[in-house]
């Protein structure tokens, strides 16, 4: 297990705060009783629970059952008919939200735009217009290669009104990250832009479009948004500008009615093995789980302004910038850039520029923001906030205490959120109105998850045991596979405990029955909040010419959480790589996957230490990554191999 530095503080963590009563009175949730029995019951009648809240989105066709199948094969609202873009759209409409404020964007050069609900509508009429006109049709696959600008989330609902399925790519990844993730999904047509700014310089994605291209056959036409103006080669009759395209189409454009269980998106992410997975989440019960979550945790009003800093590419980004805030008429916070551009104090100033009241970050940033120093955001007037939320990683004491000091001014409850990309929305979290906060626990299930933690036998735990984290009942906002793999799904997540999901993390509850994430079990790393196989690293290497082989591995890192440590052997017999190697092999990772996987510490050894069947040890190669083995300079991997084979050599 990693991170073992936040789980000893976690483990003598006792603090507890408890949510102001001013705070609870108001909240969507506010007594423990009412929280009981909404638990309760959807452990109870879940059909009955989730059936009675789909009330809350609007159906073209109502469904006739509410759960049919057994998990994983469980299926949502069979029978309804439901289209995402009009529950996150045109609802709002037929009323005073018109002309509210769905997205309050600032680009990162400070350039501004506001876009209505009513705005908003026509833009993606417009745009879904422009993707019949393209030739894509219901139940194509759409990739979004874009910065954080509008014409991204214009783009994901205009696919959603037409029932095209958006696979977005996050823009740090690489032209070959595309090309693979294009052609896992067969996308027909790419929409990305020139670039988009980040630290004040621009980040070109259509050259790296271009470059995809040449290894991926499927998609046929290239939308481009301007965005940074800079030169870039427009193919004819394959690439468009979309200014071009949106300046003469038809402004009306009716929803088309999709089964509830219509395929909404696929996002890739990383699993133990090298090939990124395409988790694939479908339309009813995604909406509904983050309609419900967003309500529930964030405490959305509809006055409140909320600020959630992810990228779109990620899934934070799909259900709490768009879908849950957006399904719910709220007004979104989106910021295009770098949190230090042109200084430190960015955020400050833009929560104080638009008087956000939520504020949902990651752990990494907040590690960051302590860095960078107090003065930043006690320079702004912060006491608009009313609400902050983390979500990512497990978030260390220290840096909850100084987001609850610093940025929520005591003032503000937090909600440390555990969900993954999987899970579609948010499933274990403090309720800002009614939950005792402690700095690093996520608390307790939401009504609807019922979670256990189990030996790897299965057999559930006493409090404070340390196990796996498992869930026992399907909830509406599942992933339903992996695309073009349903095996891997099974696999992946239903066959380590028998008749439950399992995801990879380790978790302990404590005698309060709050419960702990410690980190993931599996060689998935979590490098800054994004995660990250040890596998696909290691792939990468083994394809550079010098190397032989290589072993990938977590360790403690002050900012990321978790740093990119490579243990390499060369073809050549001297084992000793030069600075130039280790700049070309980070440089040939980078070009691999994409920034977001650049190795932190690259380590030449004659020889990597394996088990007598040949296993990696991955735990010893920990230890001395995080220097917890007392490796003198001279001890060389074989020598702590031979130690370790001596010792018990079953690497886990
Ligand atoms: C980790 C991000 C502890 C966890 C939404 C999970 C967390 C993985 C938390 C999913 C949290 C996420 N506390 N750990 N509050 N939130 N994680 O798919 O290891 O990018 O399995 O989804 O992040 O990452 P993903």
């Amino acid at each position: 297990m990693t991170n073992s530095g936040s789980i000893q503080s976690t483990l003598q963590e006792t603090r507890k705060f408890l949510p102001a009563s001013e705070f609870s009175a108001q909240a969507h949730i506010s007594s423990e009783e009412q929280y009981q029995s909404m638990w309760q019951k959807a452990k109870d009648d879940p059909a009955g629970f989730w059936g009675e809240l789909s009330q809350e989105l609007q159906w073209i066709k109502p469904w006739t059952e509410v759960i049919s199948g057994e998990m994983p094969e469980t299926r949502w609202f069979t029978g309804g008919q439901i289209n995402a873009c009009e529950n996150c759209v045109d609802r709002h409409l037929t009323s005073w939200r018109r002309n509210k404020a769905a997205i309050l964007w600032e680009g990162e050069p400070g350039d501004t735009r506001v876009l209505t609900y009513n705005d908003l509508h026509r833009e993606v009429s417009k745009f879904a217009n422009v993707l019949k006109k393209l030739g894509v049709n219901t139940g194509d696959r759409v990739t979004l290669y874009m910065p954080m600008i509008p014409e991204l989330a214009i783009a994901m609902l205009a696919c959603a009104r037409i029932g095209a399925t958006h696979s977005i790519i996050f823009g740090g990844f690489s032209a070959d990250a595309v090309a693979d993730r294009n052609n896992d999904a067969q996308a027909k047509i790419i929409v990305t832009a020139d670039g988009g700014w980040r630290r004040g310089k621009e980040v070109p994605l259509k050259s790296a479009v271009d470059e995809s291209l040449t290894k991926s056959h499927t998609v046929q036409k290239v939308v481009v948004v301007r965005r940074t103006g800079q030169q870039v080669h427009m193919q004819t009759d394959r690439d468009y500008w979309w200014h071009d395209l949106m300046s003469d189409v038809d402004p009306h454009c009716d929803v088309v009615p999709l089964d509830s269980e219509h395929p909404l998106f696929i996002l890739y992410t990383s699993g133990s093995t090298g090939k990124p997975k395409g988790v694939m989440h479908t339309t009813a019960g995604y909406l509904l789980g983050t309609t419900m979550t967003s309500r529930w945790v964030f405490d959305l009003k509809e006055e409140d302004t909320y600020w959630c800093t992810a990228d779109i590419g990620w899934i934070t980004g799909h259900s709490y910038v768009v879908y849950g805030p957006l399904s719910n008429g709220s007004t979104v916070v989106m910021y295009e850039g770098a949190p230090n551009w042109p200084d430190e104090g960015r955020f400050w100033e833009i929560i104080e520029k638009y008087r956000v009241s939520i504020f949902y970050t990651a752990p990494t940033a907040i590690r960051a923001f302590i860095k960078w120093g107090d003065h930043w955001p006690q320079s702004r007037d912060l006491s608009s906030l009313r609400l902050l939320g983390s979500v990512g990683e497990p978030i260390n004491p220290e840096a909850w205490m100084w987001y609850h000091r610093m940025i929520g001014q005591e003032r503000c409850p937090i909600v440390d959120t555990w969900w993954q990309t999987e899970t579609g929305a948010i499933m274990i979290s403090p309720l800002p109105g009614i939950s005792a906060t402690k700095p690093g626990s996520c608390t307790r299930p939401l009504p609807g998850v019922v979670p256990e933690i189990v030996s790897k036998e299965g057999t559930p735990l006493e409090a404070n045991e340390g196990g796996l984290l498992v869930m026992k009942q399907p909830w509406p906002s599942m992933l339903r596979t992996l695309y073009g793999d349903h095996e891997r799904f099974k696999q992946t997540y239903f066959s380590t405990i028998e008749g439950a999901y399992f995801a990879g993390d380790g978790a302990r509850r404590d005698a309060d029955g709050d419960i702990w994430v410690m980190g993931r079990v599996d060689d998935v790393l979590n490098v800054s909040g994004h995660r990250l196989s040890t596998m696909e690293v290691e792939s990468s290497l083994v394809a550079h010419p010098a190397v032989a082989e290589a072993a990938v591995v977590g360790f403690p890192h002050e900012i990321k959480g978790e740093g990119i440590c490579c243990f390499v052997t060369l073809k050549t017999a001297d084992s000793e790589g030069s600075d130039s190697l280790t700049a070309d092999l980070i440089q040939h990772v980078r070009k691999q996957i994409g920034a977001l996987a650049t190795p932190d510490k690259i380590r030449y050894t004659a020889a990597l230490p394996k088990t007598r069947s040949g296993k990696i040890m991955r735990r010893l190669l920990r230890d001395i990554a995080a220097g917890r083995e007392s490796v003198q300079d001279t001890t060389t991997l074989e020598d702590l191999s031979i130690l370790a084979k001596l010792r018990d050599s079953d690497d886990a």
